[in-house]
C-alpha cells in the first residue's frame, strides 16, 4: 500500500510518499517564506498563488525521489482543515484530480491531528492513547488522543498561538521573518530571568487554556512604553535584546510545560506527544525532557524537521484507510478549527 500525501494548509507546498509501515519513501517541502518575509508574515492570496505554481512540481520531485510512479500510488491524502482557504484549495484540488484520474481513494485529514501523528510516524510505535500538544503558528491546542480517527480537543488559545506571539515579538525584535527560529537563537544568549513577564492561567489546573496576547503586549511595554507604536528604528542594546528573548521564551515555554502536565493529570494518561512549529524549540524540548523525567510520564516529540509543516503528516490517513474510511470528491476545505 502506498500512498500519495499533500500538504498546502500554510506558506509550504509539500508532497510525501510513504508505504503502509509509515516508512518515508520520499519528500519534498518548498517553502514561500522569502515570499512573505518582506510582509512579515503570510500574506493569503499570495501564499495561494504560489501553491498553484509549486503544487506540480512538488509532486513530481516527491515521486521522482520515492523511485515511484503514480500508477504504483494506492491512495491520495490531502490537509482539508484547519488552514488558508485558497492554500488548503490548491492542495485539495490536486488530491482530488489525483483521485479521480487514477481510481483510487481519497482521504482527507487535519493537519493539526497530523502534527501529533508525526510522533507516531518517527517513533515507529502505537502512541494512542495519549495527550497531544500541538503549537504552532496558528494553534496552540491540547487534545486527549485516543485513536488516529479521535482527538478530543481538551484546550486551546484563546487568542494568539505560541507561534504566532513568537512571530510578533520577533518582529518587535527586529528580527528575521519567520521569527520564531531567530528569537530562539537570540534566546540563547539572554538571561531567562531578567524579566518576569506573564504568564496567564498559569496554576489553574481547570483552565487549560493559553493566553500569549498579554504576554505579547507586556514585551511591547518593556520596548517602548504605553501610547506608542513603532518599532522601527527603534536602537534597542543587544543585551536588552536577548534578554527580553529570552524571557519572552520562558514565558510561553512555561505555559506550554504547565499546562501539558495538567493536562496528563486531569486525564490520568501516561504519554505525552508534542509537534507543530513551536515544537522545534529547543528550550521547549529540554524543559518538557526535565518534566518527563521527573513526572514520570513518556515523552514523544516530533523530530525538528518533522515540526513545522510537511507532508508526512498525512500518514494519519493510513489508520483511516485500513478502516476504509475514505472521502467522496466532493471533500470540503474547511479552514476554522475542526475539533
Ligand atoms: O507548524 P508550523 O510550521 O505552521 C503552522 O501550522 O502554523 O509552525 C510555524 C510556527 C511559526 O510561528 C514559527 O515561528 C514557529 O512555528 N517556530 C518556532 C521555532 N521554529 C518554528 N518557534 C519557536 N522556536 C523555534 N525553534
Ligand atoms: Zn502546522
Amino acid at each position: 500500500m502506498i500512498l500519495l500525501s499533500i500538504e498546502t494548509t500554510c506558506d509550504e507546498t509539500a508532497a510525501a510518499v510513504l508505504d503502509d509501515q509509515l516508512r518515508v519513501l520520499g519528500e519534498v517541502v518548498a517553502s514561500q517564506d522569502q515570499l512573505h518575509e518582506r510582509f512579515r508574515g503570510v500574506v493569503p492570496e499570495v501564499a495561494a498563488r504560489a501553491h498553484l505554481e509549486r503544487i506540480l512540481p512538488v509532486l513530481d520531485e516527491a515521486l521522482t525521489r520515492a523511485g515511484v510512479t503514480l500508477s504504483q500510488i494506492d491512495a491520495v491524502a490531502v490537509a482539508n482543515t484547519p488552514g488558508l482557504a485558497g492554500s488548503l484549495l490548491v492542495g485539495v484540488v490536486a488530491a482530488k484530480t489525483l483521485a479521480l484520474a487514477l481510481g483510487i481513494p481519497l482521504l482527507g485529514i487535519n493537519h493539526i491531528h497530523g502534527h501529533i501523528y508525526a510522533c507516531r510516524v518517527a517513533s515507529q510505535r502505537d502512541i494512542f492513547p495519549c495527550v497531544g500538544l500541538v503549537v504552532s503558528g496558528g494553534h496552540s491546542n491540547l487534545f486527549a488522543c485516543h485513536s488516529a480517527a479521535q482527538f478530543e480537543l481538551l484546550g486551546a488559545t484563546v487568542d494568539d498561538a505560541a507561534g504566532e506571539a513568537f512571530d510578533k515579538v520577533a518582529t518587535m525584535l527586529g528580527l528575521p521573518f519567520p521569527g520564531g527560529p531567530a528569537l530562539a537563537q537570540l534566546a540563547q544568549t539572554g538571561n531567562p530571568e531578567a524579566f518576569r513577564f506573564p504568564r496567564a492561567f498559569l496554576n489553574d489546573p481547570n483552565r487549560l487554556q493559553f493566553s500569549f496576547s498579554g504576554l505579547k503586549t507586556a514585551v511591547r511595554y518593556q520596548l517602548v512604553g504605553p501610547g506608542k507604536c513603532s518599532f522601527q528604528d527603534l536602537a534597542i542594546p543587544e543585551r536588552l535584546r536577548a534578554d527580553i528573548a529570552a524571557s519572552f521564551q520562558e514565558a510561553v515555554v512555561d505555559c506550554l510545560v504547565a499546562k501539558s502536565q495538567q493536562a496528563l493529570e486531569l486525564t490520568g494518561l501516561q504519554r505525552l506527544c508534542v509537534g507543530g512549529g513551536v515544537a522545534a524549540n529547543l528550550r521547549l524540548r529540554e524543559r518538557l525532557e526535565q518534566a518527563s523525567a521527573q513526572r514520570g510520564f513518556e515523552l514523544l516529540m516530533a523530530p525538528r524537521k518533522l515540526c513545522t509543516d510537511n507532508a508526512v503528516l498525512g500518514a494519519i490517513a493510513m489508520e483511516r484507510l485500513r478502516l476504509g474510511q475514505t472521502d467522496g470528491l466532493d471533500l470540503a476545505i474547511r479552514p476554522g478549527l475542526e475539533r
